[in-house]
């Protein structure tokens, strides 16, 4: 167990927190926090441990990560058709990786939980008016009005009720008939059909079904095979908001380990990923699997310190390198970060995040991410990993299931002046579920790519 760390160490004057809102009122603070840590669990430690485990395949080259959500979610897009789009959006996506690389595909959900957002500068001016920015609705609101931006601690437990519904609806749909592979061609979306790529993804779907088919002429009872009828699950969020993460944090009684319970993985956000850092203390010391985003500011040394620090024992699936440097950084950026990780023998999942890395303003003032850009640094990004000879080993993207506007691109191209038709977002601009399944395509095509040559190197 890690040593002098306990749920609150990350307190102490030797770590330097950012991004931690303020609240006024503290008794009401401590009292949520009660409220919080007297709640139930939103998931159990076996779970977190058997997502590390999988993990560790992906960490050994055998399987690839799926993660993938909103970038902030809402309490006013709370509803059970999101949950549900997004949801079959990723069962999409991991069909089109699966059936391609014949790689397990480990399905993580941005969702049931992802609410705090760092902000690059805490307070936001309209006209000669300075509020507070929006921090996540865990925190406050985001309309521009004094009493809504105010930090509000009663938020955090209606983001643990939202998140235990999400969660709820979400286990419901992994093991009760919804994700069964019988099901892969109803996964797809009405509006979809206008992408060429559900064209291409009916045919695997076809494809998928005959294969059951045949299976079952052999005598195979598929309602008999968990693996074909159920989907295994897993949610993550960033652990920014630390008195939510530290409330939420148990120890198990199986094994004495400490877990954060709010989700079965969390990150730490590129600007909270530093040595010294109260969120790198905090998440040393739960035994989650935990994922870190690489920006372009991160040196190798300073990697290679927290690696020591969050994973001492170098448990494969432990950490996962979320490398987010933009279409043209990734190919100069990346490679110093897995040399180094290389060299000191740290087993890592990397994976891919495309979208921070690659915002722009349009001309239409929203912020966006030409679709192209993204699929660059994905590109630049497996291209690496090709060079170093590790394996690319999964993509993080920001996307929903339903049909917005908030991408430029894609094959059912959004322009510029489209983003404002259906532009969502409580955050940044998220893929919608045609630019999801085409992202798909595109990874699927580079992890084969990845497996040939493996083949040909071992041949
Ligand atoms: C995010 O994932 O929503 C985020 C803020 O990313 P990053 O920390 O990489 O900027
Ligand atoms: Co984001």
């Amino acid at each position: 167990m890690a040593t002098n760390w306990t749920p609150e160490s990350w307190k102490q004057d030797s770590f330097t927190a950012k991004h931690l809102p303020q609240y006024e009122d503290q008794a009401e603070l401590a009292d949520v926090e009660a409220s919080l840590a007297g709640y139930p669990p939103l998931v159990f430690a076996g779970e977190a441990r058997k997502l590390k485990s999988r993990l560790g395949d992906v960490a050994n080259g055998e399987a690839f990560l799926l993660q993938g959500g909103d970038c902030a979610e809402s309490f006013k897009e709370f509803s059970p058709n999101n949950i549900r789009d997004t949801f079959r959006v990723i069962l999409q996506m991991a069909a089109v990786l699966t059936f391609a690389s014949k790689m397990p595909v480990v399905k993580v959900g941005r969702m049931a939980g992802q609410f705090a957002k760092p902000r690059s500068s805490a307070t936001e001016t309209k006209g000669d008016v300075t509020l507070p920015s929006y921090f996540g609705d865990n925190v406050n609101g985001i309309e521009f009005d004094p009493a809504i931006r105010r930090n509000d601690p009663q938020r955090m437990l209606r983001a643990y009720s939202q998140a235990a519904a999400t969660l709820n609806l979400l286990r419901a749909f992994a093991g009760g008939g919804y994700a069964n592979l019988r099901q892969v061609h109803r996964w797809t979306l009405d509006f979809m059909g206008r992408s060429p790529w559900s064209e291409q993804y009916q045919s695997i779907a076809q494809r998928i079904g005959e294969s059951l088919d045949f299976m079952e002429a052999c005598g195979v009872d598929i309602e008999d095979q968990p693996q074909l009828k159920t989907a295994h699950f897993y949610t993550s969020h960033e652990a920014l908001l630390l008195p939510y993460e530290q409330a939420m944090t148990r120890q198990d009684s199986l094994t004495g380990e400490w877990y954060d319970t709010s989700a079965h993985m969390l990150w730490i956000g590129d600007r909270t990923r530093f040595v010294d850092s109260a969120h790198v203390e905090f998440l040393r010391g739960v035994n989650n699997p935990i994922g870190v985003k690489c920006g372009p500011s991160l040196t190798p040394d300073a990697l290679i310190e927290m690696l020591d620090i969050l994973n001492p024992a170098r448990e494969a699936g432990r950490i996962t390198l979320i490398a987010r440097f933009g279409h043209t950084k990734v190919e100069e950026g990346l490679p110093p970060l897995v040399r180094a990780v290389e060299r000191e023998g740290h087993p890592v999942v990397w994976s891919c995040d495309p979208m921070h890395g690659n915002v722009i303003k349009s001309d239409s003032g929203l912020k966006t991410r030409p679709f192209e850009r993204i699929l660059a640094e994905v590109k630049g990004f497996f291209a690496v990993h090709r060079a170093e000879g590790t394996h690319a080993g999964g993509i993080h993207v920001e996307m929903t299931g339903q049909d917005v506007t908030e991408c430029t691109g894609g094959a059912v191209a959004i322009t510029d002046q489209g983003l404002t038709d259906r532009y969502r977002t409580h955050c940044d601009p998220r893929l919608n579920a045609a630019q999801s399944l085409e992202l798909a395509f595109l990874l699927a095509e580079m992890l084969n790519l990845e497996l040939t040559e493996q083949q040909q190197d071992a041949a």
